[in-house]
């Protein structure tokens, strides 16, 4: 068996990103979720012969994939291995005050899911571990074998919106009990079981949300999102892009929020840069509904189908 499927990430929403940052030569852009560097790739060629890049990630392995991909355009790309809620003190310590666009394309790659030894995937044995950063501490078989039972009904609950969340951790419970439970097939198999058979999903696996909630506890996803966003809108100029590719509905919550919150909507009688309320419009959002994948983009990359945009524009 193979260790590792060798799988290259697709980039979604590639010409509707490239619209929503206003691509341009000469341009400044950002893009913070680096991965296999397909969005990065598309973003040099758009703002060549002079426009420059940031690609970060905090999974040291994108950061060897992607470099090596973009290294034709190493005069006008700097790769930084970090979080991306570090944004604010990147670009600080890179001497840059603001940017023409911030791109955020969330969630895992398919590299990182393809590789079995990564833990991400149901699919795939290997053992639990769901880290994107490698060296944090927490990986999925600590949440899974020692977390207090409510704390874990919590995560697949609030993360998961799993609502068979006591059953599973009852089960992962008693399973956890005889013996440490390690891999994922392991893992995915107690989930299944757990779940009486006539409420298994029809289009999904039956272990998918407790997976993707575990997977955003042990990165906290969620958390990184609102620190990104809250933290990044004063980084971009007068009339640049912050697009977000968002791939589940807690994510997307979060984008659509905090885009509000800082577009400042107001029940003031007149919408001036300055009302009465006092709040601050800092963005104008461009996309009143997200944009999705066409139904061609689904058919070739099916991985795109959850895909949702939003852009808003700096005031
Ligand atoms: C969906 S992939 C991006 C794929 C990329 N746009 C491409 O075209 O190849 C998401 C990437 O974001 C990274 N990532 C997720 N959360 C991050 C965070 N808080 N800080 C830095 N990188 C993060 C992941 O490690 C992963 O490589």
């Amino acid at each position: 068996m193979r260790e590792r499927d060798n799988i290259e990430h697709l980039p979604v929403l590639v010409k509707e990103v490239l619209e929503g940052l206003n691509c341009q030569p000469g341009g400044l852009y950002v893009d913070a979720t680096l991965g296999g560097g397909g969005h990065s790739l598309e973003i040099l060629k758009c703002s060549s012969p002079n426009g420059k890049l940031i690609g970060i990630d905090w999974d040291e392995e994108a950061i060897r994939v992607a470099g090596s991909r973009l290294k034709g355009f190493q005069h006008r790309l700097t790769i930084v291995h970090d979080n991306f809620k570090n944004l604010h003190n990147i670009l600080m310590d890179l001497g840059v005050d603001a940017v023409d666009g911030i791109l955020l394309d969330l969630g895992v790659s398919s590299m990182q899911l393809g590789d079995r030894n990564r833990g991400f995937s149901f699919k795939l044995e290997g053992p639990i571990d769901m880290r994107m950063d490698r060296s944090s501490m927490v990986k999925a078989f600590d949440l899974v074998n020692i977390l207090p039972v409510r704390e874990l009904e919590q995560i697949l609950w609030k993360y998961g919106e799993e609502r068979f969340a006591k059953r599973i951790v009852r089960s992962i419970d008693d399973h956890r009990k005889k013996f440490p439970i390690t891999t994922t097939r392991q893992l995915a198999d107690i989930i299944r079981t757990a779940m009486p058979h006539k409420h298994h999903p029809k289009k999904i696996d039956p272990a998918t949300k407790t997976f993707q909630a575990i997977r955003i506890a042990v990165n906290d996803e969620l958390i990184n999102l609102e620190t990104v966003i809250s933290g990044s809108i004063d980084l971009i100029k007068k009339d640049g892009r912050f697009c977000i590719i968002s791939f589940h509905s807690l994510e997307d919550r979060i984008v659509k929020q905090s885009f509000r919150l800082n577009e400042g909507r107001c029940t003031c009688p007149s919408d001036m840069p300055q009302c009465s309320c006092l709040k601050e419009h800092k963005i104008k959002i461009l996309t009143k509904k997200p944009i999705t994948p066409s139904e061609n983009e689904k058919r070739k990359n099916p991985k795109s189908r959850t895909a949702k945009l939003r852009v808003a524009e700096r005031l």
